[in-house]
């Protein structure tokens, strides 16, 4: 297939010299950079923050914040004290050590930041978790994971099932006038009390980091493990791919319940010593642009579903603010459609770029970055350092555009350290020749771009042929009537699988049988006869993850009357 590709744009740290790069970039250089490549110990929260504040970077916004009440900023040399003192906290009161599992359940504030430094930096291991999980969700993950402290609010609090939990000693809580009692304490009042100097922990490069809980598309949650060694990827992704510089003030607009907003809501940018902005509270589609133009945002990194949504909301609002201080858009999480980009190009002058990985890999893999063409649909290339490659069941390679397995060959610095508790689980991700497999199904074309085509257990065959989901959501979402599109396999006796649409309408479009019958048309001149939505159903709203992933699973368990599984990651 032939797609017209968006021109080169000049980055900072460009990789012009791609290919040259890409053959001999080792990871051991870029590790130059931090201090324990000279001492063999490590802290990742004194290299994001303390060794900023103790050099030229002193007094940069390190972190701007703004919700619905309040607005506030901080330097490098602020926040080094700050979360020396939230450490300090944990420290004397939670007892918190080297190793335990301190919990973060809140909505974005400076606090949750501050506490995630401080526990960093006393070596424990931080779980963040989504604001919006009930009961359930928290219980599995304390439980799992034998977290020892929690830190959260009042509002949260009701949430935890403190008597089902014996192995948390100690809960936090972030408020005013916090009435304490058993295993319950006040966070700010201890906050304040706490001093400003705290003794980092000097830690192995391989000790464990953040421990993320994510649901794959079938089962139990299962509990990422990353440790400290993940800094030079996530410092070195932060220059290449998201392209930040010192006069940079960037905004990833996702939550560190999702490793999006920990690897680069936190460590990247900061990695970098770039002002990070914060938003915390609900978006809409003028926040959103409102937020860009206050804080005169050059580098932004969000995601698909995002990106549908302000395309969703139109061009004319786009309009009303001045918006001309961006200079970057990066996106991930699902695949972004060419639709997408197009109004991108339109609206913002900018392309977006995409990059692909996931919780597990701990970093970006597979990218488009600023030096190098676009192929809009396509993921991008891997960075150097990263070998990809689309292999079949047995790990043998396969050749450009044969779809498969989506494979990286062990060895990038932030791959996960295993899955807590579960080592048979971590095993099962590896493939003889030392490939890592993703689940992803993909293929790559003749120039090294790879081309997402669903989850392995999302391809499609329909008639003998092989349809990736993707490929037909995007069709979809050209139309001018359908806002999302999330598309299954259902099963049927002639076919082997029929290709079934769940079609959420933009405002002011009618349901109707001749509304479906002109939305097959259109797949079907647009991409081909085979790949046309035989069942279309209407829908208010796709059932999607708090990252944005249209979950096929549960419209496939709604569609064949199964178990949807766990749905603890699941938007309202
Ligand atoms: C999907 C996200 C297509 C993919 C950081 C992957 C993508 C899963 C892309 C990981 C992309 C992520 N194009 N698909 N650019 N980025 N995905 O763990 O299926 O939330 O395996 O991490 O999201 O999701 P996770």
């Amino acid at each position: 297939m032939k797609v017209e590709a968006l021109p080169v744009i000049q980055g900072e740290h460009n990789l012009l010299n791609y290919a040259e790069t890409y053959g001999q970039f080792d990871w051991k250089d870029a590790e130059k950079v931090f201090s324990w490549s000279e001492t063999g110990k490590v802290n990742m929260a004194y290299e994001a923050i303390d060794r900023h504040a103790e050099g030229a970077r002193k007094n940069k916004i390190a972190l701007y914040y703004q919700d619905g009440t309040r607005k506030e900023k901080y330097t490098f040399k602020e926040m080094k004290e700050l979360s020396n003192k939230a450490g300090n906290v944990l420290k004397a009161y939670g007892d918190v050590d080297k190793g335990d599992r301190v919990f973060i359940f809140m909505p974005r504030s400076p606090e949750l930041y501050f506490t995630v430094l401080g526990a960093i930096k006393l070596g424990a291991i931080v779980g963040p978790l989504f604001e919006a999980f009930m009961e359930g969700a928290v219980r599995d993950r304390l439980q799992d994971s034998g977290a020892k402290v929690l830190v959260t609010t009042p509002e949260l609090l009701n949430r935890v099932p403190v008597d089902e939990l014996p192995e948390l000693k100690h809960i936090f809580v972030v408020g005013s006038n916090v009435e304490e009692s058993g295993k319950i304490q006040d966070f700010n009042k201890k906050f304040e009390q706490s001093s400003k100097f705290l003794e980092v922990e000097w830690v192995d490069r391989n000790d464990g980091l953040i421990l993320h809980y994510t649901s794959g598309s079938t089962g139990k949650p299962k509990g990422v493990l990353h440790v400290h060694n993940s800094m030079i990827q996530h410092y070195q992704t932060a220059k290449w791919v998201l392209d930040l510089k010192e006069g940079d003030v960037y905004w990833c607009t996702a939550d560190p319940g999702w490793v999006t907003g920990t690897s680069y809501g936190i460590f990247g940018p900061w990695l970098t010593g770039t002002s990070n902005v914060i938003i915390g509270g609900r978006f809409s589609p003028e926040s959103w642009y409102k937020m860009i133009e206050e804080y005169e945002v050059t580098v932004w990194y969000s995601a698909p579903t995002a990106f549908r949504m302000l395309m969703g909301a139109g061009d004319e609002i786009v309009k009303a603010f001045n918006l001309s201080s961006l200079r970057h858009i990066v996106s991930v999480g699902e695949p972004l459609n060419p639709e997408v980009i197009r109004w991108g190009m339109k609206v913002f002058n900018l392309r977006i770029h995409d990059t692909w990985w996931m919780t597990e890999t701990g970093a970006q893999l597979i990218c488009n970055y600023p030096c190098m063409e676009i192929k809009p649909g396509s993921m991008g290339k891997p960075i150097p350092g990263v070998q990809a490659a689309i292999v079949d069941d047995q790990g043998q390679e396969l050749p450009p555009y044969r779809m498969g397995n989506l494979a990286i060959k062990k060895g990038w610095p932030s791959m996960m350290h295993t899955i807590w508790n579960n080592e048979q689980k971590y095993e099962s991700y590896f493939m003889p020749g030392d490939w890592y497999v993703s689940g992803d199904s993909a293929y790559m074309d003749e120039e090294g771009y790879f081309w997402f085509q669903g989850r392995i257990d999302d391809v499609i065959m329909t008639s003998g042929e092989r349809v990736g989901p993707f490929e037909v959501e995007s069709k979809l979402v050209e139309h001018p009537a359908v806002a999302e599109a999330g598309v299954i396999g259902k099963p049927d006796p002639v076919r082997g699988e029929i290709i079934k649409a769940f079609i959420a309408l933009r405002d002011g479009y009618e349901q109707s049988d001749e509304l479906k019958e002109e939305i097959r048309q259109f797949v079907k001149q647009g991409l081909a006869a085979h790949a046309a939505p035989r069942e279309i159903d209407f829908r208010d709203k796709l059932p999607k993850t708090r990252s944005g992933k249209i979950m096929r699973r549960v419209l496939k368990a709604w569609e064949l009357d199964l178990p949807t599984g766990d749905l603890s990651t699941m938007e309202d």
